[in-house]
């Protein structure tokens, strides 16, 4: 593979252009640039009956909306606010009585490679008692419950019941600490927790309750009055009496028939947490109506699917993307899907190759960092190379989370999609919902590294600092300048931060998404460049620098000042790197690299270990400006092992650099 440098420089050079086939575009739900061009011409020509005519066919409502979109208290926006509806219905309830009831709405792959299948109407009647056995504990519409399972379809199905009963959920990714869990329990205010005793990764049975206990145990945690155990192993786990149920437990003599209770289309469906640029994550808050009409209508659009599909996402239901494509929209438009428990090299790195060909999936939506160690796999080993697999079944490929460098999605393209399959590169975020520029399989030309163009009504531009658009080729700020049904509503107990962090006011009123993109001189193609803010991307997961420094420096026997920043890395997009001033004298050779160890565990027990730094270097002092700031943009040059080139005339301590310079 080539370095992070040349793989920019042949984004900038990318000519390649990968037109659909003619095949592919006649059979296209939306049919060519034509089919694209006619529904933007529509959202421009009437922005709100637009979103309105959407919502009215692709959700089923309780109570219609009268009023599309409301302004009056901007950037709190509304969408169709006086209508009411039920998610749990829209994705269940509404296939009872249709064809689409006694078709497999998940096909379970576990670890161990086991296979479970369920049908919608099955499906139903599990979210429905589980739903009751919440119901029967005391939780209620508005409370909020949160969910820390693995990759199963109990995930779902505690999702969808939380959904059913209007019950707002959280869903905090099993990877994260009893830490990062306390803090989320308490910024929710949650009720409720549900859990596994453990979950299965690659073999080894890691324990999921005992970081809940553990969390609960740190004190503060008052509201929580009941924890729901799924029993994922056999192996026993501690249960407090009077607290703790199993699923069976609780699902003892709970009926099967649990009516949905109907919401505001305003309703917080969910709150998800996710980095940005201070110490402290946001509860990112979404809506019911507009975010679930945009999980719908993109599954149709942007994957184009079909009755026959198999769908497979492979993100965990503690990340947007696996809230999106994996619980709501999948089963929002009747699709069935394949849900994978474990990790992709697990028994071995062809895993994901061999379950395309085992559960003939036909839509494959996958990260970056997964196609790229896949492919380092795949060239060190050829009995896992996708060639080894039948892939034929596939149509329809997509990306997601990071820039997929054109490399990657060359050999994407050929070796998983033989040259056949269109390759979606969606771009978006928590706060989005879901996609918000992507190319469309029947009508975008693709081009290798673009996310290409922005969905009809989302209205993404590149702009200055002042707002104003930027010509064509030149980069600048993405914004989307108005307000789209599936947008973040506010953050969770912060709506001040809501409107500094994503509606600064030098911008017009747009939301700002917090990635630098630039738009191509020909097609006006959008390509991210990467964050203009301190969150990093690591294997297509967010992470704030301040908060990995906050864990850093939480660590007070030990250090004195910690700084991250981020360098380019071949596998995981981003790698963190931090710079570190003890407390004691710097360490150098084999203590440095104990005392590394010694933090990176610090700061995987603090957050997780997604967040350990990859690289720790230490240093007397910090590269800091007369005033005292920290020189961070000399820390990403020192990171990346460039020349000095900036100006340090303002630099306190030049000396430094020299000394952060060396590898330990
Ligand atoms: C990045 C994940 C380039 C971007 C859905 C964004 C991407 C952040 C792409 C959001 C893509 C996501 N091309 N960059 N196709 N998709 N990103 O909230 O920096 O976990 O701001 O949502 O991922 O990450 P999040």
């Amino acid at each position: 593979m080539s370095s992070p440098n040349s793989s920019i420089e042949s984004v900038l050079v990318e000519n390649r252009v990968f037109p659909p086939s003619d095949a592919v575009v006649k059979a296209a739900r939306i049919s060519g640039m034509a089919g694209y061009e006619a529904l933007c011409a529509e959202a421009d020509k009437d922005f709100e009956g637009f979103w309105a005519r959407l919502a009215r066919e692709n959700l089923q409502w309780t109570k219609p909306f009268t009023r599309t979109l409301d302004e009056s208290n901007a950037p709190f926006f509304q969408w169709f606010a006086d209508g009411e509806l039920n998610a749990s219905a829209n994705c269940l309830d509404r296939h009872i009585g249709t064809a689409t009831e006694n078709k497999t709405a998940i096909i379970f792959e576990a670890d161990d490679g086991a296979v479970t299948r369920i049908t919608y109407k099955e499906l139903l009647a599990r979210v429905s008692q589980f739903a009751n056995a919440l119901k029967a504990h005391g939780v209620e519409k508005g409370d909020r419950v949160l969910i820390y399972m693995p990759m199963t379809i109990e995930g779902v199905i505690a999702m969808q019941a939380c959904a059913r009963i209007g019950a707002t959920h959280s869903v905090v990714f099993g990877g994260f600490s009893a830490k990062a869990v306390h803090e989320r329990v308490i910024d929710a205010g949650a009720v409720a927790i549900i859990t596994a005793n453990y979950q299965m990764r690659g073999g080894k049975e890691l324990p999921l309750k005992a970081i809940i206990d553990e969390a609960l145990a740190t004190g503060g945690c008052d509201t929580v009055r009941n924890v729901f155990v799924y029993e994922r192993t056999p192996t026993a786990c501690n249960m407090v009496e009077g607290r703790d149920k199993t699923f069976a437990q609780a699902l003892a003599g709970q009926s099967t028939d649990c009516p949905p209770v109907a919401v505001g289309a305003e309703h917080p469906l969910f709150i998800l947490y996710t980095s940005g640029s201070t110490g402290k994550p946001k509860g990112v808050q979404h809506s019911t109506g507009g975010y679930l009409l945009w999980a719908k209508l993109t599954m149709d659009w942007t994957f184009d699917l079909r009755p026959d599909d198999i769908f497979w996402c492979t993100a965990d239901i503690g990340w947007i993307t696996g809230h999106t494509y994996v619980t709501y929209g999948p089963l929002a438009a009747g699709a069935t899907q394949i849900i994978f428990e474990g990790i992709p090299t697990f028994p071995n790195a062809g895993r994901f190759w061999q379950m395309i060909e085992r559960h003939k999936c036909s839509i494959f939506y996958t990260a970056p960092t997964a196609i790229r160690s896949l492919i380092k796999a795949a060239e060190g080993d050829a009995a896992v190379h996708p060639a080894r697999s039948d892939l034929s079944s596939l149509r329809i490929l997509g990306s997601v989370g990071e820039p997929i460098n054109p490399e990657a999605w060359m050999w994407y393209y050929k070796h998983v999609g033989g040259e056949r399959c269109p390759i979606v590169d969606t771009f978006w975020q928590t706060e989005t919902g879901g996609h918000v520029i992507t190319p469309l399989p029947g009508a975008t030309p693709l081009v290798p590294g673009s996310c290409t163009l922005p969905l009809p009504g989302i209205t993404a531009a590149i702009v200055d600092e002042t707002g104003n658009d930027v010509a064509n080729g030149a980069g600048g700020i993405l914004v989307i300048k108005r307000p789209w049904p599936s947008m973040i509503r506010t953050i969770w107990n912060d709506p001040e931060r809501f409107k500094k962090s994503y509606f600064p006011e030098e911008l017009k009123g747009y939301y700002l998404a917090g990635d630098g993109a630039v738009r191509s001189a020909d097609r006006g193609y959008f390509r991210i460049t990467g964050r203009i803010d301190d969150v990093l991307n690591v294997s297509g997961h967010r992470m704030g620098t301040m908060e990995i420094e906050s864990a850093l420096v939480s660590k007070t026997d030990l250090v004195a000042e910690a700084a991250v920043v981020g360098r380019p890395d071949d596998l995981t997009g981003e790698a963190i790197c931090a710079f570190v001033v003890l407390k004691r004298s710097r360490p150098t050779g084999e203590e440095a690299k104990q005392i590394a160890n010694e933090l990176r565990n610090w700061v995987a027990k603090e957050i997780g270990p997604i967040a350990k730094p990859k690289d720790i270097r230490f240093g007397d002092n910090l590269p800091k400006t007369r005033s005292g700031k920290i020189m961070r943009r000399l820390l990403r040059s020192i990171a990346k092992g460039e020349a000095i080139t900036q100006d340090t005339s303002t630099l306190e301590n030049p000396a430094i650099l020299d000394q952060l310079s060396q590898t330990n």
